[in-house]
């Protein structure tokens, strides 16, 4: 297959196509304006291809997903999430010498500029977490000049995967009425992170493996997932030649969104809504399917995957151990397996192939966790980092880039002429 053909207004016109090292097909309308006036019309771009990227792939329909190769099935059972994310960035597993040193300057770029601090104090006691992390991403930019020597975007990237946990546990620390707990160079980065959510100045916190372990795998599920809407808003932003800390900070904002990052909050508002109304899980399937009412099973469905998240499936398995492990017995878990117990079987799911996503399990986990709801979306922003960062390299490596800038189908008023407002 080499090419594919196009018949508009009786001419046929014809187009090469590019397949992928998964065999997937894009045909290449690069030039589809020059040469027939036209273009696509693709809202949601469900169908769109924007890039070619090699960092990672998902089949819907198998439920597969990989990192740079690797099944995220192994990732998640054997990586640590700074291994996870050394690979996506730099696109090899790190040997131990590159593992080593890359712990190094994560663990020595965790502190941010003290002036900082005063930003979170502006901030009202009720101020979202995420709001917070998006600005104080953006505001990492007028700490560190940003240049194309590629030493220093490197360090900058370092930069922000280090601070981002800062920032996150100081947002929380923050909206608790805390004191900052600042990082330690002895722990590693999902313990550092534990301790400087929980810890308290006045007694020491013993740093749970069993929270330290669940965190990493949370964090390493959440690590990229090509090119979903937050990773695309990077990719546009940073197109534009916006700084690393821009295209991020613009990342957070669209990852925020009840459709998409935000949807970890939303489950769990959702059970607890189901659980307050006497836990009739049936009313609320019933709800989900009524086109009058708009309500979404929320942590259900994906434009991608046509069968199992398989990050859900690890999600849905982690969250018996967590709460085994902490002898918690959490209500809302119990709902949310009747939820998908049903969900698997009612034809309404089945016919449109909604299945649970990454959302639906792991906010229980960080319920458990001690997380508090409006932290989830943090966290999995946390996770998103490293796919944020590799995506935004490859965009500016890419010497296919351009500026993004999407096309339109003009449906508004034909040309018409100013009257003056007397004779209106
Ligand atoms: C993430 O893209 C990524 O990779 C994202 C992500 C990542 O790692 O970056 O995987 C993370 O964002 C996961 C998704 C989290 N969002 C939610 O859980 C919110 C609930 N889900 C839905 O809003 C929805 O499923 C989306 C947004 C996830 C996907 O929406 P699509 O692909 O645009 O599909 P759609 O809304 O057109 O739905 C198709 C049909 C519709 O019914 P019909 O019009 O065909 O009758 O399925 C229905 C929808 O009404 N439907 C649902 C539903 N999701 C879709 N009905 C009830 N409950 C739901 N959750």
């Amino acid at each position: 297959m080499s090419s594919a053909k196009l018949i508009l207004n009786d001419k046929e016109f014809e187009f090469p196509v590019i397949v992928g090292s998964e065999q997937e097909v894009g045909i290449d309308l690069t030039s589809l304006r020059a040469k027939t006036g036209a273009i696509t019309y693709d809202p949601g771009y469900g169908n769109t291809g924007a890039c070619q990227s090699a960092i990672t792939y998902i089949d819907g329909d198998q439920g597969i997903l990989r990192y740079r190769g690797y099944p995220i099935e192994e990732i998640a059972n054997n990586a640590s999430f700074v291994e996870t994310c050394y690979l996506l960035i730099y696109g090899e597993l790190p040997n131990a010498q590159q593992l080593a040193d890359f712990q190094h300057q994560l663990t020595y770029h965790t502190l941010i500029h003290e002036d900082m601090k005063k930003f979170f104090e502006g901030y009202p006691a009720k101020a979202h977490p995420m709001a917070i992390m998006a600005s104080m991403v953006t505001s990492l930019s007028t700490y560190y000049e940003e240049s194309d020597d590629p030493a220093v975007t490197k360090l900058n990237m370092i930069r922000l995967l280090a601070k981002a946990k800062t920032i996150a546990a100081f947002s929380y620390k923050k909206s608790i009425g805390q004191p900052y707990i600042y990082p330690r160079n002895d722990l590693s980065y999902t313990g550092d992170f534990l301790h400087m959510l929980f810890a308290v100045p006045a007694e020491p916190y013993q740093i749970s493996p069993v929270l330290e372990r669940a965190l990493n795998l949370l964090l390493i599920l959440h690590a990229d997932h090509e090119q979903n809407c937050s990773t695309s808003t990077v990719r546009m932003v940073g197109s534009s030649r916006a700084s690393l800390f821009a295209s991020i900070g613009a990342g957070i904002c669209a990852l925020w969104g009840p459709l998409h990052g935000g949807a970890n909050q939303e489950v769990i508002e959702m059970l607890e809504m189901i659980r307050a109304d006497g836990g009739d899980y049936h009313k609320y399937m019933n709800l989900a399917k009524d086109k009058t009412s708009s309500f979404k099973l929320m942590g259900f469905g994906h434009r991608v995957y046509k069968n199992f998240d398989p990050r859900a499936k690890i999600c849905k398995a982690i969250t018996d151990e967590v709460l085994g492990a902490l002898g918690i017995h959490d209500p809302l878990l119990e709902i949310a397996k009747n939820l998908e117990e049903i969900a698997l079987s009612d034809s309404y799911f089945v016919e449109r192939k909604l299945y649970p996503n990454v959302d639906f399990y792991s906010g229980i986990i960080y319920r458990a966790m001690g997380i508090p709801t409006n932290m989830f979306t943090v966290l999995f922003a946390l996770g998103r980092m490293p796919g944020w960062i590799a995506h935004w390299q490859e965009m500016r490596g890419d010497s296919a880039t351009k500026i993004n800038r999407p096309r339109q189908v003009y449906t508004g008023a034909p040309e018409r002429h100013y009257v003056p407002v007397a004779q209106r």
